[in-house]
């Protein structure tokens, strides 16, 4: 496609102004890349609230009520329900709009297609997200790895458990289409949270050769399953294997000033390891990076690692890549195609009982 960065801020909208708006519209404060132009949602209430926030943009009901006005704009932060995403991501393409959505880009691979069909159709840029390549400690993690000091990588292992107590108040309208996705079989953990895990692994050790897993549920409300005990393993063409647990502890307080999860990452190699001890909750209080080498421990005091940041610094990234053009995009519609079908990977192989799929190959 041929983009041309802007020479002039960006022009920008932001459609749904629900819970995730707050850690986005971080992005967009105090930023000369971009002027927010527009707030789109069809609750009046989420127009008025968020409107405090950008007392000159014009708000609307909805996409068409924004393209139909005449006001110009560049590119949409698209914060929808992950059930309106292939639709919504079509329409707004449709308008001429650059698109940085949010994750999970969509629930099977012809939706995927449907979407990155409709940005080459319209010459548009669509962008899927990922804060988590953004949150520091993890960056730091890669970037010691890459170093060589904890040696040939040996494996790693990714840890979350999801807890019931503690965190911001999500509302209930959310967990009505969370619940429309668990029921086409895309769980909150393995494939909404999980969406995140997976893109580290394909981020921090490149393409996957096979996935093995065993997705479990449990009952927390009649009829309502969440998709953990859940283990997942794998091994990159590189030849690194990782593996992600995920436990549910329903009953667990744990502090956070967004989600409830805790979740770590620790890379093994032959002569040390590197672990990020925490993301988006407080679990471990210690520093969230710690390296181990040559008998000595390293801690990392001094890292931004309030997960809201990595929402700040994927917002700002991508402003300025369509302001200036600096790249890479971090992820294309494509990267994401490659995380979704390491989703499907794990899915196919726990109904085949945990056997043996290469990603590259799922339907
Ligand atoms: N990156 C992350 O870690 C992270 C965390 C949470 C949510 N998310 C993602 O962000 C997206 C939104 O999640 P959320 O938690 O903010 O949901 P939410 O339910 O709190 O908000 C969605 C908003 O979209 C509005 N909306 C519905 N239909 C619309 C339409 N046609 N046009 C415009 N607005 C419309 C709703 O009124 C609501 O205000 C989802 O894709 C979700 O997976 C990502």
């Amino acid at each position: 496609m041929s983009f041309t960065p802007y020479d002039r801020p960006v022009r920008a909208a932001f459609i749904g102004l629900g819970r995730i708006y707050d850690l986005n519209m971080r992005a967009y404060l105090d930023n000369p890349d971009v002027e927010v132009v527009a707030l789109v949602d069809p609750s009046e209430d989420r127009r008025l609230q968020r409107q405090v926030d950008w007392p000159d943009a014009q708000t609307f009901s909805s996409a068409a009520e924004l393209a139909a006005s005449g006001l110009e704009v560049d590119a949409v932060e698209a914060l929808l329900p992950i059930p309106l995403h292939v639709e919504g991501v079509v329409e707004l393409l449709g308008y001429g709009w650059h698109v940085n959505l949010q994750k999970p880009m969509c629930n099977d691979l012809a939706s995927a297609e449907i979407m990155n069909n409709a940005a080459k159709a319209n010459d548009r840029i669509l962008r899927v997200m990922e804060n988590y390549i953004f949150y520091e400690p993890l960056r730091k993690l890669k970037e010691t790895v890459e170093s060589g000091e904890l040696g040939e990588v040996s494996g790693y292992t990714m840890k979350m458990v999801g807890s019931g107590h503690g965190g911001w108040d999500v509302p209930g309208s959310s967990y009505k289409w969370q619940f429309q996705q668990m029921e086409v079989g895309r769980g909150i953990l393995v494939f909404d949270d999980g969406w995140h895990k997976l893109a580290t692994a394909l981020w921090l050790f490149g393409p996957i050769k096979e996935v093995r897993a065993w997705v479990g549920g449990t009952e927390v409300f009649p009829t309502v399953f969440i998709d953990a005990p859940t283990t997942i393993m794998w091994e990159h063409e590189n030849g690194v294997r990782g593996v992600w647990d995920i436990t549910l502890a329903p009953d667990m307080y744990l502090r956070s000033d967004y989600y409830t999860n805790d979740e770590r990452w620790e890379v093994t190699g032959h002569r040390g390891y590197g672990r990020v001890n925490r993301c988006t909750g407080r679990g471990i209080q210690q520093p969230s990076l710690e390296v181990y080498a040559a008998g000595e421990m390293r801690s990392y005091h001094a890292l931004d690692d309030d997960w809201a940041s990595s929402f700040r610094d994927s917002g700002r990234h991508w402003l300025r890549w369509l302001h200036t053009g600096e790249g890479p995009l971090m992820w294309s519609g494509d990267d994401a195609v490659n995380v979704l079908r390491f989703a499907l990977a794990v899915y196919a192989s726990s109904e085949a009982g945990g056997t043996g799929i290469s990603p590259a190959e799922v339907k």
